[in-house]
């Protein structure tokens, strides 16, 4: 298998006249937990937008796995195994957690079914088949005494869980994260890159973007930084402790590329 995961070249998003995503090119290795870290409004968000799916760039190419898929919609990146999370979860509040999890898979396998010729044993068989490993994923996100709440009442740690939760019943083979540990309690954050690793371990590639240098530094090889839009460093840990363009980045000084 070729090292490399998915290749993002000459990619380019702009709203209007600004330019949110300036000719970004990069590789992410298979296997790695990549970490994208730069100041607000870095284009961060925007970059995994346009990659997955969830808006079309101007300019540019996304690859996965040797097949160029540039502006497929997520549903259809899901499926090809690319999941992701977002910044801000957005569960269905009054739905318990246990229900949010489980309509993940049945998005897709709805499209599949052939609504009058499936039989109701057929239905709830399937049903029950989802129930169970939506059960194991909550279980292996440490979720599943929270089942039956209802998702708008867990705390915002939890539903950072929970947007991994429902991003694993997919098992998807790169999964990016976008700022998984913001606003969570330390024990919950422990939780959340102890199953990072975990899934690591079985081989899953991450990107993750977060604000807490301590998580990137720690967890995350490469680093990568944006800043204005651009691709202003990539390198580990420790090149990136020494490296003074990141000062100038977080420092918010003009970066000329
Ligand atoms: N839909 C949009 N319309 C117009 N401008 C947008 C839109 N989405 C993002 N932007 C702008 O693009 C820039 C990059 O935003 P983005 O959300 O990608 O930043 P980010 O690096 O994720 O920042 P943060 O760390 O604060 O989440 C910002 O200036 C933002 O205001
Ligand atoms: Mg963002």
């Amino acid at each position: 298998m070729a090292d490399t995961v998915f290749t993002i070249d000459g990619l380019t998003v702009t709203f209007g006249e600004f330019c949110a995503v300036d000719d970004v090119s990069l590789k992410v290795r298979r296997g790695s937990i990549t970490g994208l870290i730069g100041p607000n409004g870095a284009g961060k968000t925007t970059l995994f937008n346009a990659i997955t799916g969830n808006l079309s760039p101007d300019r540019g190419t996304v690859t996965l796995n040797g097949k160029q898929v540039t502006g497929l919609p997520p549903d259809r990146l899901f499926a090809m195994g690319l999941g992701r999370t977002f910044q801000i979860p957005r569960p269905f509040a009054r739905m318990s957690v246990l229900e949010n999890v489980m309509l993940a898979p049945l998005a897709q396998i709805g499209e599949r079914l052939t609504g009058p010729f499936l039989s109701a044993r057929a239905v709830r068989a399937q049903e029950k088949e989802i129930r169970v490993r939506a059960m194991e994923v909550l279980e292996f996100m440490t979720l599943s005494p929270l089942a039956d709440h209802p998702a708008g009442k867990i705390s915002g740690g939890q539903m950072k869980l929970l947007e991994l939760a429902r991003v694993l019943m997919g098992d998807p083979e790169i999964i990016l994260l976008d700022e998984p540990a913001a606003g969570v309690n330390p024990t919950l954050a422990g939780t959340l890159i102890e199953r990072i690793e975990d899934l690591n371990q079985q081989g899953k590639t991450f990107v993750i973007i977060e604000h807490d240098m301590d998580f990137i530094m720690r967890h995350c090889d490469p680093i990568i930084a944006l800043a204005q839009g651009k691709v202003v460093f990539e390198g580990t840990a420790v090149e990136a402790q020494s490296n003074p363009i990141l000062l100038d980045a977080y420092l918010g000084a003009r970066v000329d590329a």
